[in-house]
Formats: C-alpha cells, structure tokens, sequence
C-alpha cells in the first residue's frame, strides 16, 4: 500500500468560514440504531469517513438496505430487532474502535454467529473491557488473547447486569447498552466519569425507554425501535484542530458552523479557554436533540495550565491537538490521568511526544500524561503511527513550526475526517501532499 505524506509549512493569519464533517460517534449510532427498528430513518450530515462508511457495509452485510441520495445521507431501512441475517463473512470495522466494541454489543443478541476483525491499528486495541461484562450477561465471545478478531457465538440467551465501568469509555457503555437490547430484564451501566450520552440520548429518540444522568445508564429489554430521523452535528473533535490553529497563529480568525457541543465533548473549549484561548460560541440552538452552536476562534496568547484531570474523558479525542497548543503556549502544561490516550488508534502520549521532541520541544512523558514545555518549533519528520488525530495535529503544528513539517502516513486521516487538506488550505494553511 503506498502511503500518504503530508509535508505541512508555516502560515501567515487563518481565516474563512468553516464546516467541517459530521460528528463521528453519531453517525455510528444512528446507522446501528436506524438498522435494528422498525421503519425508515434519514440521516443527515452523515459523516463519510472511512469508519462509518465500514459500519454500514457491516451492517448491509446483515442485509440491511442503506441508500445514500446523496453525499453526507443516508436512508437506513430498518429490519426491526430480530430481522438482521447472519453471514460467514468477515465482518470489517476497519480502524474502528467505535463501530467494532458497539458492534460488539449489538451481535451479542443475535441468534447467528458472526465474526468482526478490524485493521492493524484496531487489531492492537483492547477488547476484554467489553468481551468480560459482555460474557457475564451471558455473550459467547472469543478474543485472541483480549485483540481482535472478535469470533461472537450467537443464540445466547443474555441477562441484564449492573455494571461499573472500570475506566470511563462510552464505547464499553454503549455496547452493553446495546446488548441489554437483547437481554431478560435490566441493564445498567455506572461510570467513574460521566462519558458521551449519545446513545442514551438516540434510544430515547427511537422511543426505547431509557433512564439516564450524567454517570449513569438504564434500561430493560424487550421494547421496540421505531425509525426517526437523525441530523448530525459537525464533530467538535474535528473542529478542535481548527480551535487549536487558530487560537496559535498570530492574526487568524476562523468560523466555525454548527459545531455539536455536547458538553461531554467540548473539554478542549474549557482547557483552551483556561489557557487564554478567545473563542466564543454564537447561535446557540439545538438540532437533533443535540446542543449545536457556531465557534468563534480568533489568535491569542497562551499560557501552560495544570489540565484539571476531571476534563480528561470530555476532551478525549483532543489530545493531540491539545499538546500542539501547549507547545505555544508560554511555560508548561501538566496532563496527568490520561493513561487512556495509550489505547486508542496509536499509543497517543508515545506518539505525540516523539513528534513534538522531533521539531524541538520539551515533553516529559509519564504513564498517565506528560508536561510539556512552552518552546519554539523546528522543521521535522513525524511518524503519525497511521494515527488520523496525531498526523492533523502535526498539519496544526506546521503553521507555527519554523521549517516545514513532514507528516508520514495521514491515510487515515480517511477515517475521520475526509477532505481535510482541501479545508484547512481553503482557510489559509499550507498543506501539501509530499
Ligand atoms: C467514542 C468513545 C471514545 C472516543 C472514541 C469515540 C464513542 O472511546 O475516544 O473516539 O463514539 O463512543 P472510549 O469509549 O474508548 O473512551
């Protein structure tokens, strides 16, 4: 497979009006969730990102009908709770974590067998912490060794469980949400730190009854999923490299469209705001059951924090660009209780301190985060690790690097967020394909 360099150069002020793709998370769920009811539900803003593209071909697959009018929709024909079809196929999640851990859940209840494998990124990620509560409801699940592939025995009868999440992950939440679908009586899921309700929040809205809090999850077996439409919001995660350029640039200032800002998700605004960054939220409104809202960022100057440890699951994508925010900011940035960031589409912590030490910072990586120092950035070589949120942090890192910075491998930026390059050079940086 040839793969794809970025070489990213630094840039006079960013400005323009953005919309950048729609939120990830959602997408997954309104796919999963529109196949299982009865009906035909809309989606719109659907993000055509490699990931979601490979959660729905898994699910037409179980032959669901999914068609796509057009670009950013998708109409989810669906089979009600019993109707999905077993296949011997492999069932490909790509790079997913999201599509394979909630999949996961979803074919617990399934009367066939089927198995999910997943990329070489996905194949190294963690599966036990769904597999185990999984199989205490009754699931049938074998692992290689806790990775992928995911070989799920079907005609398991499941029964509900209270469960504490060990550490907090929406994806290990949702997929026992998922399987309570299926189970006898009640499934409830309690949280150390509250995490993304998007799948609370999208079971109500199909009219399964559920009780939720920040924390907390709740529901009982045997309802139904009646279609709905869904509108998805632009992905606050892909819009944090562009509130991360524009807060570091001198003279910029970026539009950002209607920005879905569940507060689960916006930690990088408050962390950023307590660094000093300028941004503002304006048009606040609601769209789809979700808050949405337009961001402002305009450049200002920024100073290291200690990140208070209990924004770390409401910014947990934003990492990366985090720490590329830290380097410009004056003094240090202390991350601690962030282990998680080892476990997702590469070892995070590993691979942003061994790119940011490459252009010239100062990162002192520990098991749980790192402190990085304030510092002037060079020119350099990055691995991305094929990781898409480490290679657009470095595209972000380039704006102020001084010398050009060469990102190996940004394919998967695909998965995420597709038609980045094209977006980040229509509001001024300087990205090439190299
Ligand atoms: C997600 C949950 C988070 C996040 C991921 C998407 C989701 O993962 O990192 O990008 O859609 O539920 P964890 O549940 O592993 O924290």
């Amino acid at each position: 497979m040839t793969r794809l360099d970025w070489t990213s150069h630094q840039a006079r002020a960013l400005k323009g009006s953005v919309r950048v793709p729609g939120d990830k998370s959602v997408s997954h769920r309104a796919l999963m969730l529109g196949a299982l009811a009865e009906g035909t539900s809309h989606i719109r803003g659907f993000l055509e990102g490699e990931d979601t593209r490979a959660t729905a071909a898994v699910l037409q697959q179980l032959g669901v009908h999914i068609d796509t009018p057009t670009e950013g929709e998708r109409v989810v024909h669906g089979m009600g709770l019993h109707g999905l079809r077993g296949t011997t196929a492999l069932l490909d999640c790509g790079n997913a974590g999201t599509g394979m851990r909630l999949l996961a859940g979803l074919l617990a209840g399934q009367a066939f067998d089927s198995t999910l494998v997943g990329d070489e990124s996905l194949s190294k990620r963690p599966m036990r912490r769904v597999t185990d509560p999984l199989a205490s409801m009754g699931a049938t699940i074998d692992t290689q060794d806790g990775l992928p592939p995911l070989r799920i025995h079907g005609g398991q009868s499941l029964a509900g469980i209270a469960y504490t999440l060990p550490v907090a992950s929406a994806q290990v939440k949702s997929a026992l949400l998922l399987a309570g679908l299926y189970a006898q009586g009640a499934t409830e899921v309690i949280e150390p730190h509250p995490t993304r309700d998007y799948t609370e929040r999208m079971l109500a809205a199909f009219g399964w009854p559920i009780e939720f809090a920040p924390g907390r999850a709740k529901l009982t077996g045997g309802h139904v999923l009646r279609a709905t439409n869904v509108d998805v919001p632009a992905d606050f995660s892909s819009a944090a490299f562009f509130l991360v350029a524009g807060s570091i640039v001198p003279g910029s200032e970026l539009h950002l469209q209607a920005v879905g800002l569940n507060p689960r998700r916006t930690g990088l605004l408050q962390a950023l705001r307590l660094m000093g960054a300028d941004i503002r939220v304006e048009n606040e409104r609601e769209s789809g059951g979700e808050p949405v809202g337009d961001l402002v960022v305009r450049h200002a100057p920024l100073h290291g924090i200690e990140l208070p440890e209990a924004l770390v699951p409401d910014m947990i994508d934003e990492f990366p660009a985090l720490f590329v925010a830290a380097t410009a900011a004056a003094g240090k940035t202390v991350v601690r209780g962030a282990a998680e960031l080892r476990v997702k589409e590469s070892d995070r912590l590993a691979s942003m301190a061994a790119g940011l030490r490459a252009l010239g910072a100062t990162i002192d990586e520990v098991p749980d985060g790192a402190t990085i120092e304030g510092s002037a950035l060079g020119g350099g070589v990055i691995e991305s690790h094929g990781d898409h949120r480490i290679a657009m942090s470095f595209a972000a890192a380039g704006l102020i690097a001084n010398g050009p910075v060469r990102i190996h491998d940004c394919g998967n930026v695909a998965t995420s967020f597709p038609g980045f390059m094209e977006l980040a050079n229509g509001c001024g940086f300087d990205l090439r394909s190299a």
